[in-house]
């Protein structure tokens, strides 16, 4: 797929794991031949794809991650597991020889409480159902209304007058997840403004077995807040046919969910420092919490295991890159944005990358930077010649390194093999089957060999 900017404020889940990596410039100081001075990494670059793809390290990204996500579980913003697995990462992290350390940071806490759907009329169906991420609860006793079913926004604003103590489903076409996440996101406050009294929102999926997949929604300033959850593909289609045929769909719809103040977290950050300039950092990074349904293996538990990975790689290849910081970090990504943000140097951040996309084989790295830096990239992605993944794309992607971005602070992504990826997302779909220990491996090298050259060049890339 073409890769999909989400709004950060649509974007799942609040956790993270950073790896900076320092690292410092081994190169001769007249050489300014940039070329010249890449290719010149060519035999660190296959010694690294060599102990990733058949050496010591192969496989290690996956059972690291198996053995995380199996023992943990998933770890929703706010919740105990979310605790454990800062603990669990602090803890593998160290004991793999890094320098780690925690940054407390504020994370949104929801909690979801006891939910569930029916339909009453006109057969007693049980829909499987998700509550979507700071929606507002019903009473206790549920709220039980007749649905209209609409298939966009302008539908829904055709049928003005009839929706007024309904239950709106969104029954809208899955177009991208980037266009079509709209619904989940501002389905609740469209809805109410017209009277309704509860959304139920069609997954934003293009494949389905009956999985509902979750996700945040953004309630409107000075709108009424209406429970809202999502519903399955197959749900949402069954009653359309239904209303369709002219039948009188009702539906109960029962949450217990509600937020709760601000709680207390931390960012993960693992550091191999560098001996030159160990002011300046190149940052990789994943998200550490997922949300509360499957194990969060794909989303974003791959992206945090390979920016630990790629530090341990780098350590395994003894031989500290000279100029820079390479840091790896667990957190809560608003939280992190905020509190990063306000306190760190981003004159000495040479590169942010993030991988949240999925870890599956990987296609090309994304860069966003000035055209002298993407010059540089260019010849750095040709040291990936032996995964044949050779090829740089215009700009990276990424809720947690947007901010670095928008100040100027080249950014990297990984661009996979993602036509699965909503297939899973945000679903009890999102578990370890649904990874895969070469492509781990794939991912592992390349944000290894990126990470350290860039670290390890003598100057920072161009702004
Ligand atoms: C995964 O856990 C097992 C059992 O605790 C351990 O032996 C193994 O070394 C772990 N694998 C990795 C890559 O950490
Ligand atoms: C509202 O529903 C009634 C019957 O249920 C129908 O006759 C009428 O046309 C609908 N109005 C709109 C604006 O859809
Ligand atoms: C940020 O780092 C740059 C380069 O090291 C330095 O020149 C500048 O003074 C620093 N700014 C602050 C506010 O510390
Ligand atoms: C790269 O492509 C070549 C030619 O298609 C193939 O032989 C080789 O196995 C590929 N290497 C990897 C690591 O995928
Ligand atoms: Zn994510």
């Amino acid at each position: 797929m073409a890769v999909e900017r989400r709004p950060p404020s649509l974007h799942a889940s609040p956790l993270l794991l950073w790896s900076l990596l320092l690292v410092g410039c081994e190169c001769v100081p007249t050489q300014r031949d940039t070329t010249k001075e890449v290719a010149s990494y060519t035999d660190v670059a296959n010694q690294i794809i060599k102990l990733v793809l058949s050496g010591p390290a192969q496989k290690r990204s996956y059972q690291r991650l198996s053995n995380f996500t199996d023992a943990i579980g998933n770890r929703v913003s706010g919740s105990h597991n979310l605790e454990l697995a800062i603990a669990y990462m602090y803890q593998a992290m160290s004991q793999d020889g890094l320098d780690v350390h925690l940054e407390p940071v504020k994370i949104p806490h929801w909690v979801r409480g006891e939910e569930g759907a029916e339909m009453t009329q006109p057969r007693p169906k049980r829909l499987a159902m998700l509550g979507l991420g700071s929606s507002v609860g019903t009473p206790p006793e549920g709220i039980e209304a007749e649905v209209v079913v609409v298939s966009s926004f302008e539908d829904l604003k055709s049928r003005a007058g009839n929706v007024t103590g309904r239950i709106v489903v969104f029954n809208q076409p899955f177009v991208s997840y980037s266009e079509t996440v709209a619904y989940r996101a501002f389905g609740a406050s469209e809805a109410a403004k017209l009277g309704a009294v509860a959304v139920l929102i069609r997954s934003i999926t293009p494949f389905s077995i009956n999985s509902p997949h979750t996700g945040w929604q953004d309630y409107q300033e000075g709108v009424r807040r209406i429970p809202a959850a999502c519903i399955t593909v197959e749900d949402a289609q069954l009653m359309s046919r239904m209303v369709g045929r002219g039948q009188r769909v009702v539906v109960r719809v029962t949450m217990g969910a509600k937020t709760l103040p601000d709680a207390d977290s931390f960012n993960t950050v693992a550091e191999i420092k560098g001996w030159l300039h160990p002011e300046q950092v190149v940052l990789l990074s994943g998200h550490l919490d997922s949300w509360d349904v499957g194990q969060g293996a794909m989303d974003d538990g791959g992206g945090a295991i390979i920016s630990w990975e790629a530090l341990s790689i780098i350590k395994d290849l003894g031989k500290p890159a000279a100029t820079e910081d390479h840091e790896s970090r667990a957190v809560d990504r608003r939280g992190a944005r905020r509190g990063r943000g306000s306190t760190v140097n981003m004159s000495n951040y040479d590169l942010v990358m993030e991988s949240d996309l999925g870890t599956f084989a990987p296609v090309a790295l994304q860069f966003t930077g000035s055209k002298a830096a993407q010059k540089v990239m260019q010849e750095v992605v040709k040291l990936l010649a032996p995964m044949n993944t050779t090829r740089l794309e215009p700009r990276a992607e990424g809720t947690d390194i947007g901010p670095w971005m928008q100040a100027g602070v080249p950014g990297a992504s990984l661009h996979v093999q993602d036509s699965r990826y909503f297939w899973f997302h945000h679903s009890e779909g999102d578990t370890m089957s649904v990874q895969s220990p070469d492509d781990m491996d794939r991912c592992s090298a390349l944000w290894a060999v990126v990470a350290y050259v860039v670290a390890d060049l003598q100057d920072m890339l161009p702004r």
